[in-house]
């Protein structure tokens, strides 16, 4: 394994990708980010550079800093230019086929001691690292939406992984600032198997009990200490990655709270999907 993490690849650059994009580019480290065209890489940077613009006007950060953070970011649509990264981490489509091809082709593009950690929320890191011949390089590192602002990151053991790549992974999740914690490649692992039965829980009582998105959100803010309520969660994860999640961990679980609700289900279907699409439980102009 390498000995110090200096260039970190990161795959697809959404919503969780861009966030650990952007941990990385303020923490120091060189980083590439790929996507499958350089416009939609151009777009995650310029939502980036929003965010550490922001930063500088709330004093967070100064100019000089945010500009080379910036500066830290390689765009490329080309998997080949991951070849150098120290450890390359994916956030691409939540589906287990494509995890597992991107893996075998990151496998053959990138040099041996490479760490190849994937940010999957549901699915199983040893499934994926399967995919590979050298599953002992594969590690979970799953972050928290959004990931620039949630502290937690989950480091997941799968079944095959090697201390020293376990230990590579949670080396980085403390020098990008984040609180790294330990755990084996479980259903939801440590945080969403609790989180997500407990938010399907939350829209079951929707129904249930005649209450209000706004009152239910209020009674968890101010109940429960949530920093947000149940819906504006679910709206900022987005409703489509949350049953997808849900569905994930249903499927190895079969335990009925694990399911989504079939509220949750039609709204996904309808394309209310929360933040991202304007309206979920709540409209976002
Ligand atoms: N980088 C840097 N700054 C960012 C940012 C980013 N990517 N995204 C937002 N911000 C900034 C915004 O610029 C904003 O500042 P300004 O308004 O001044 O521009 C600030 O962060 C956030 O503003 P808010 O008023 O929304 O902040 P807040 O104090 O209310 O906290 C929160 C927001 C951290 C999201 C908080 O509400 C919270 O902790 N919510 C719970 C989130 C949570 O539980 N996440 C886990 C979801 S489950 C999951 O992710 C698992 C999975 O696998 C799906």
């Amino acid at each position: 394994m390498p000995k110090e993490i200096q260039t970190v690849g990161v795959v697809g650059l959404g919503a969780m990708g861009s966030g650990i994009a952007q941990l990385c580019m303020e923490a120091g480290i060189e980083t590439v980010g790929r996507e499958v065209s350089l416009e939609l890489g151009e777009k995650a940077l310029d939502r980036i550079a929003h965010f550490l613009t922001r930063k500088v006007q709330k004093d967070q950060l100064d100019q000089a800093g945010r500009d080379a953070a910036v500066g830290r970011l390689r765009l490329t649509d080309d998997l080949a230019d991951l070849a150098d990264c120290d450890l390359v981490i994916e956030a691409i489509v939540e589906e287990l086929e494509p995890k597992r091809e991107l893996l075998r082709e990151l496998e053959r593009i990138c040099r041996p001691d490479t760490v190849l950690a994937t940010n999957t929320s549901a699915l199983s890191v040893t499934e994926i690292a399967s995919a590979t011949s050298s599953p002992e390089r594969v590690v979970g590192m799953h972050f928290f939406n959004p990931a620039p602002l949630m502290p937690l990151l989950e480091i997941v053991r799968a079944e095959l992984s090697s201390d020293t790549a376990v230990d590579a992974a949670f080396e980085l999740g403390e020098r990008i600032g984040k609180h790294p914690i330990r755990c084996h490649d479980t259903p939801g692992f440590v945080v969403n198997r609790v989180l997500i039965p407990l938010l399907n829980d939350c829209v079951r009582v929707l129904d249930e009990a005649r209450v209000s998105v706004e009152d239910l959100d209020a009674g968890m803010i101010h109940g429960a200490g949530w920093p947000m309520g149940p819906c504006a969660l679910l709206d900022l994860v987005g409703i489509d990655v949350h049953v997808h999640a849900a569905e994930a961990i249903w499927d190895k679980l079969r335990e009925p709270r694990m399911a989504a609700p079939p509220r949750l289900v039609a709204m996904a279907n309808a394309g209310l999907l929360g933040r991202k699409s304007g309206r979920g439980f709540y409209r976002y102009d």
